[in-house]
């Protein structure tokens, strides 16, 4: 990252969130997207829906030539959408969302409605967004800004300072993230969460895979536009050793996906391609173990959306 600046691909995916109620079928709605991003990418966003018919023939012009990746973004956070809602009806009611760039659940989840909400970032993006927020209410019952370096700063301190119970379970959100990270910052990480959760957490990671999703040379130029942004690819990782890590810092695996697996479910499509994955593991307690989300998924329109500004679809 930049010193003094927000992440940009933090920027990047909350642009394509902004986009997501356009595809169909719509998985995820992100009305908060263009205000949090402000200035041109915020004025393209609101272009795009006022001439929705139009955008939405273009993302899929743009699905059908990619192969569907251009909906990666969308599909990885639905995916996690739903881990979180699964984990507060069984009763979980704090959610720690590590670099959690522009992401806007606590403000787009109605489910969140008895939780708090733990949003760990980098102390430059963090800014950009509690400025652009402003006074914006939560639908989640509160939110507490916690500012962590993850290659610097104590996550443990950082977290209990702001009120995080250990005591009680959690559900953490590791969204796109330790990919930009160097593997002793996500071991060091994980070391702290599995001191400081109660058992019965959750803990979802995004990671990218070393080969899959793309040839070489696509590969290649994604990493130069990135590391352009000045947050290079810092972390790839197969799920057997991705598995293997999780399981080291004290964790069970419960589920590791990809799009081979949510794709079929959510759009009714096949494909091979693998970007990325998610992990999600726990660390024991009471009751049953949380298996994937099975589908078909509910339409976005079912996942409750702030009153303002909120378009429903589905
Ligand atoms: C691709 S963005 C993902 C943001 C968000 N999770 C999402 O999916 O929209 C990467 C995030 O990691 C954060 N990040 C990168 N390096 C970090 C570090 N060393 N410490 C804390 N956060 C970091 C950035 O601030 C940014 O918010």
């Amino acid at each position: 990252m930049r010193p003094g600046q927000s992440s940009r691909t933090a920027r990047w995916v909350a642009f394509l969130r902004g986009l997501a109620h356009h595809g169909r079928p719509a998985l995820v709605h992100d009305p908060l997207a263009a205000p949090l991003l402000g200035g041109t990418a915020g004025a393209v966003l609101a272009m795009a829906d006022r001439v929705g018919p139009l955008t939405r023939v273009l993302l899929a012009v743009l699905a059908s030539a990619s192969g569907g990746r251009s909906r990666f973004m969308s599909i990885r956070t639905r995916v996690l959408d739903d881990v979180v809602v699964g984990a507060v009806a069984e009763g979980i009611d704090q959610l720690v969302i590590l670099g959690a760039g522009f992401d806007a659940r606590a403000w787009r989840l109605g489910e969140l409605s008895s939780c708090t909400v733990f949003e760990v970032d980098h102390p430059d993006t963090q800014a950009h967004k509690r400025q652009r927020l402003g006074d914006r209410a939560p639908l989640a019952r509160d939110v507490r800004f916690v500012g962590v370096d993850f290659e610097v700063d104590s996550l443990a301190t950082r977290l209990t300072e702001a009120g995080f119970d250990t005591s009680r379970p959690a559900v953490v959100l590791w969204e796109g993230v330790v990919m930009y990270l160097p593997e002793a910052a996500i071991d060091a990480t994980l070391a702290t969460l599995a001191s400081l959760l109660s058992a019965g957490s959750q803990v979802a990671i995004s990671y990218s895979r070393t080969g899959a999703g793309g040839t070489a040379l696509t590969r290649r130029a994604l990493g130069v536009v990135v590391g352009a942004a000045g947050e290079a690819f810092r972390h790839h990782e197969e799920p057997p050793a991705m598995a293997a890590r999780v399981e080291r810092a004290g964790f069970s695996v419960r589920w590791d996906e990809g799009h081979p697996d949510w794709v079929p479910r959510l759009l009714g499509q096949r494909q091979g391609w693998d970007i990325q994955r998610i992990v999600l593991s726990t660390n024991g307690g009471k009751g049953s173990p949380p298996s994937p989300p099975t589908g078909p998924f509910p339409p976005a329109s079912k996942l409750r959306f702030p009153a303002s500004g909120a378009r429903r679809v589905g």
